[in-house]
């Protein structure tokens, strides 16, 4: 997934338990290292294990280049990142990214933005209130979490220190409970730039109820691994400048595809948020499972990362 090597050596020199399944660690840099400047959104890759690479949001305070923070799920069903990471002590090492920022705060909007956090997605919107309030800005944040025990950052956002209307939701886990989608985004005719860091579902119903809003105003992050829908078949793409053929497993990303044939592309988030793949198409029907691409963009662009063909071939403009 990483875009941007692992090659910043840091210590993690504390932890601390934040919720439920959900660590806080502190990094400080190693000798000789110098930790970059970071923006409130920004994330950095970190190489757990042997072979594996894990973003994690940074939740500090933006700026910050003494030391880096973030917050880590214990994902049970994962695979393996979390696990690995969780079983990390003080005084550990870790080969981290320089930050980079896929969702960054549009700081000329003068207008108090919404944040919408779900369970882990709060770390990217605890920095982005600090660094709103660091300028003296106000906000509404929504917050969906499973329970109390599962709510990080809950002596921070139930500070009176804040300067934004902040409002947890419980949804015990379930769809179903979640609050409606029209509450989660406030009113149709509000102007205020809206960001939005949870799982799938949250992040596809507020998609689907902002898709009347200004899309340079509606604002997507996501680390989960996309995941492929139980009925998705295979299906072959030809790239257009060489005529080549890739098939395309019903278990495999486009992008997992042409990497394996060997195509050199580039990626950040893998979960139809950043932009970063967006791919041309010139034959074939596309599924689009992004959070970026307008209505008239999806008729000849699609982000290769997500979304699959529902025709038997594509036509990708490579
Ligand atoms: Fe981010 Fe595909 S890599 S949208």
């Amino acid at each position: 997934m990483a875009s941007i090597p692992p090659d910043l050596l840091v210590t993690i020199a504390h932890t601390r338990n934040l919720a439920a399944d959900i660590t806080e660690f502190v990094l400080v840099p190693a000798a000789g290292v110098r930790l970059p400047d970071f923006t409130a959104g920004a994330h950095i890759d970190v190489a757990v294990g042997e072979d594996q690479v894990r973003s994690y949001s940074l939740c500090g305070e933006p700026g910050e280049t003494g030391h880096y923070t973030i917050a880590v799920q214990h994902e049970a069903a994962g695979r393996g990142g979390s696990r690995l990471m969780h079983r990390l002590v003080p005084g550990a090492t870790l080969m981290i990214s320089p930050p980079a920022n896929d969702f960054p705060l549009d700081e000329a909007s003068p207008l108090p933005p919404r944040l919408i956090a779900g369970g882990i997605g709060v770390t990217p919107i605890i920095a982005m209130i600090r660094r709103l309030e660091s300028r003296g800005r106000s906000y509404s944040m929504i917050y969906l979490s499973r329970s109390s025990r599962h709510t990080a950052f809950s002596d921070f956002l139930e500070s009176p220190d804040r300067l934004g209307t902040i409002r947890i939701h419980h949804d015990g886990g379930e769809t179903a409970k979640m609050l409606p989608v029209d509450e989660i985004v406030g009113p149709r005719t509000d102007a205020a730039h809206l960001y939005c860091c949870g799982p799938e579902a949250l992040m596809k119903a507020v998609r689907a109820a902002t898709r009347d809003r200004d899309p340079g105003t509606v604002h997507f992050e996501s680390f989960a691994p996309a995941t492929v829908a139980d009925d998705a078949f295979e299906f072959s793409v030809e790239i257009a400048s060489t005529g080549e053929v890739v098939g395309v497993a019903a278990d495999q990303s486009i992008l997992d595809a042409l990497r394996a044939a060997g195509l050199d592309l580039d990626s950040s988030c893998e979960a139809g948020t950043c932009g970063t793949c967006q791919t041309g198409y010139l034959e074939g029907d596309v599924a689009h499972e992004d959070y970026v691409l307008l209505d008239d963009e999806r008729a000849h662009q699609m982000m290769i990362c997500v979304s699959r063909a529902v025709s038997k071939r594509l036509k990708l403009d490579l």
